[in-house]
């Protein structure tokens, strides 16, 4: 199946509130993914406002013509907000003030009952939601059974592992996803954080239930330099050819 690229434009307002200036806007950044051929943008709206804006989030939903995943921490504040903007999918993620990026996943079996309730009140508003967990079979079951619609598989570790442990955090990504599979057909696997030019094709090739992918640091950085159009086109062209090595 081919895997869809979701660009997180997150870090273009990163550099546009580093300064308070109206540019740059991650809005038409988000316009520009889509036409060099992103399959849909995420963006993650922090109880800080540290990059995206509710103005962002609101003006995503209007243009937005793919699809829209808003990355949330499970709140009362965002709860009104999703249900009232309806993003095409919400995913849920742990949210520290303190921290520098989201650095780990939820601990969905530690928090079962909230998070079942959570995604309960979602679904009543029609959003569909995933769950951002660690590659662990224990937070894939957990997950399944609290009714997430779909889990992205936290690649951050195998992104940081140097090579000589690249495969351990590989193969982990790998059973987690298998396990998802085999025990739970229905799950939709997503995967995200870290991902580079560089580690993105092997991961798709090794990891074959993979169906999403959420880019969004390294995919800016590249832009920098090569325009984002083109960093969308070298993201899409490095996923396919993992898709071609499956
Ligand atoms: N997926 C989730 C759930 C995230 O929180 C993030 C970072 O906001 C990403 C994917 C994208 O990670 P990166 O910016 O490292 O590509």
């Amino acid at each position: 199946m081919r895997v869809s690229l979701h660009v997180n434009v997150d870090h273009i307002a990163t550099l546009r509130q580093a300064r308070g200036t109206p540019y740059p806007d991650p809005v038409h950044g988000a316009i520009l993914c889509e036409r060099a051929g992103a399959d849909g943008i995420t963006v993650h709206l922090r109880e800080d406002r540290r990059h995206i804006q509710d103005r962002d989030v609101a003006l995503l939903r209007e243009l937005v013509g793919t699809t829209l995943n808003l990355e949330m921490a499970a709140s009362e504040e965002m709860l009104v907000i999703a249900a009232r903007l309806k993003p095409d999918w919400v995913t849920l993620v742990p949210e520290r003030r303190e921290e520098r990026t989201t650095e780990g996943g939820l601990d969905v079996a530690g928090s079962a009952e909230r998070l079942e309730r959570f995604i309960g009140q979602l679904g009543s508003a029609g959003v569909p939601v995933s769950l951002f967990i660690d590659p662990d079979p224990e937070q894939v079951r957990a997950s399944a059974a609290v009714g997430a619609t779909a889990v992205e598989l936290h690649t951050g570790d195998y992104a940081n592992a140097a090579p000589p442990d690249t495969p351990a955090e590989l193969e982990r990504l790998m059973s987690a996803a298998a396990l998802a599979e085999e025990e739970f057909p229905d799950l939709r696997i997503a995967a995200g954080h870290g991902l580079t030019l560089r580690n993105v094709t092997a991961l798709v090739a090794r990891v074959p239930q993979l169906v999403e992918l959420n880019i969004g640091h390294a995919l800016v950085a590249d832009a920098v330099f090569v325009g984002i159009e083109e960093a969308v086109r070298r993201f899409r062209a490095a996923i396919e050819a993992g898709e071609r090595r499956r």
